[in-house]
This record gives structure tokens, C-alpha cells and sequence, in this order.
């Protein structure tokens, strides 16, 4: 019997349909964000004395450049800098750090007057008032000073930028980018522990600023001479908050005497 159009049609063999391929996943694009060339501080020398850190600190302007001035900081960074600290102590002593840097960095937030009532009476007094808070750790080391933030300002709102330094180029390389959906509008504090060449601080800020962040902080336990200069050249309305000011970069890029390489320390990677 010959076949009926339905059936004919019903007797073509299907061609398999192309299996479908997952999109690769993309690598974040590169953004090129201005770079400054910074080479390692020629000759050197290793010269911690009160006379020559407060030379080297003359440099900057007082004004947003803020060298923290505390016995407790920089007693619990010296902690942090001896190569016997091991990880756990290490995590703790750069959260404990961190706290006492926020509560310098947050020293001049914006107060309003409220109306409250205590146990005795009604009373005029004082709480924060300006933009909500955010704080931005540069991965991963960045993360060490989070929870120290967090546990003075709770109410805080968490982005994370991912960086992380070409082990040759000492570039940044950015892999990663998550911010508060409303953090244009906040009070933003990039927290990383390391300002070396500034590379990484100062990228971070631009994808801030892309983002529309216009009120940004940044955090740091301890820096280059280098890496301030960069940051005041391309960020001079980013506050800067730091907790000891070292002598250069070595041929490495590493902060001398610095503490080493912070985030393999804080995670114990090394
Ligand atoms: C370190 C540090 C800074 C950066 C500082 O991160 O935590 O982010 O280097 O150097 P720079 O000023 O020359 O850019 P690293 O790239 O080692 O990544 P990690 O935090 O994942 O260890
Ligand atoms: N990153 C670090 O972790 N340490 C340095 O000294 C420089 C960059």
C-alpha cells in the first residue's frame, strides 16, 4: 500500500540536533585603567628609625594621607612583620588592626542630633547621619580586615573586587567584581592589608568610580612610598589610611621590610 504524505514524512530519519555546546566561561575583560610605572627603589636602604619614617611621611599631604599615629597599631604590626607569626596569629593580629584602623578612618563620619529618651530623660544627642557604609575588600587579602571592619561598623553593606598581582609583571589582573547594588551611594572603604606599587589599590578605585562610587576610602595596613605617590596621582580625592609607612620595593615588588607576601600569610597558602 503506498504510504500516505503523513506517514512519508513521519519515515524521515531526523538529523540529530547539534549537541549543544555550554558557553565557555568568559575571563572578566581586562579593563585598561591609567597606569603609572613604578620600578624598585633604587639602593635601598632599610631605615625604620622614627626620624626617617617621619621624613618619608613629609611627602604627602597630611590632609588625605593619613598615617596612623597608635602605639596599639604599631605594636600588633610589628607582631605581624616577624616571619615566626604563623597563620593564626597572623589572621588575628590583622583583624585587630583592622578595628583600630576603622575607628581612625571613621573618626569624621557625619553625626545628626536626635531627640532620644535615656533611663533619666529626653535629651538631645549625637549619631551617624551621612551615607550608609560599605566596605570593599580587594580579594584575597583584603578579606583579612573584614571582619575587624565589620565588628565596628555591623551595619555595613560588603562588596569584593577581585585582583590579583602578574607574579612578573606585578600588573594587576582583575577576576572578580560583586558590589552593593546601591553602593554609588554609599561611603565606600576598600580594605587590602599591602599598598606596594599601588597597582591593585588603585584599579580597584576605578572600577569603583565606574560604578559611580564618588566617596572612597582606602585601608591599608602597611605601605610603599611608591604606592602613595600612585594613588595620589590618580585618585588625589581618595583618602588614604595607613598604618606604617615602609622604606620601598625591592627588585620583587615586595614592600621592605613590609610583612611578606600578606594574603599567603592570613590564609597560610605558603
Ligand atoms: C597583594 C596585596 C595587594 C597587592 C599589592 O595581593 O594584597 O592586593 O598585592 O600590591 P600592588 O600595590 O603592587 O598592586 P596579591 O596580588 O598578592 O593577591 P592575593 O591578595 O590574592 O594574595
Ligand atoms: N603584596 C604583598 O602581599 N606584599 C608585598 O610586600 C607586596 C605586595
Amino acid at each position: 500500500m503506498p504510504k500516505s504524505k503523513e506517514s512519508k514524512k513521519s519515515d524521515k530519519v531526523k538529523k540529530p540536533k547539534k549537541a549543544e555546546t555550554t558557553p565557555k566561561a568568559k575571563k572578566p575583560e581586562q579593563k585598561e585603567y591609567p597606569r603609572i610605572e613604578v620600578v624598585p627603589t633604587p639602593d635601598l636602604v632599610v631605615d625604620m628609625s622614627q626620624e626617617a619614617i617621619l621624613k618619608r611621611q613629609s611627602e604627602f599631604d597630611p590632609k588625605m594621607v593619613h598615617f596612623i599615629d597608635h602605639a596599639l597599631i604599631e605594636h600588633k604590626i610589628t607582631q605581624a612583620r616577624k616571619v615566626k607569626t604563623g597563620t593564626k596569629e597572623f589572621r588575628e593580629l590583622t583583624k585587630e588592626i583592622a578595628m583600630l584602623e576603622c575607628y581612625e578612618a571613621t573618626r569624621y563620619l557625619p553625626l545628626k542630633e536626635k531627640v532620644i529618651e535615656t533611663p533619666l530623660c529626653e535629651t538631645v544627642a549625637r549619631q551617624l547621619g551621612g551615607k550608609k557604609l560599605a566596605i570593599v575588600p580587594i580579594l584575597r587579602a583584603g578579606l583579612g580586615l573584614q571582619d575587624g571592619m565589620l565588628t565596628m561598623i555591623p551595619a555595613a553593606k560588603v562588596g569584593h573586587i577581585g585582583l590579583y598581582r602578574d607574579e612578573k609583571t606585578a600588573q594587576p589582573v582583575e577576576y572578580f567584581c560583586k558590589l552593593p547594588h546601591d553602593c554609588a551611594k554609599r561611603e565606600v572603604f576598600v580594605t587590602d592589608p599591602m599598598l606596594a606599587t599601588g597597582g591593585s589599590a588603585s584599579d580597584a578605585v576605578f572600577q569603583l568610580k565606574e560604578y559611580g562610587c564618588k566617596h572612597i576610602h582606602f585601608i591599608c595596613m602597611v605601605a610603599a612610598p611608591e604606592g602613595v605617590r600612585v594613588m595620589r596621582k590618580l585618585h588625589p580625592d581618595v583618602d588614604l589610611y595607613i598604618g606604617a609607612l615602609d622604606c620601598g620595593l625591592n627588585e620583587d615588588f615586595y614592600i621592605v621590610p613590609g610583612l611578606g607576601d600578606a594574603g599567603d600569610r592570613i590564609f597560610g597558602t605558603k
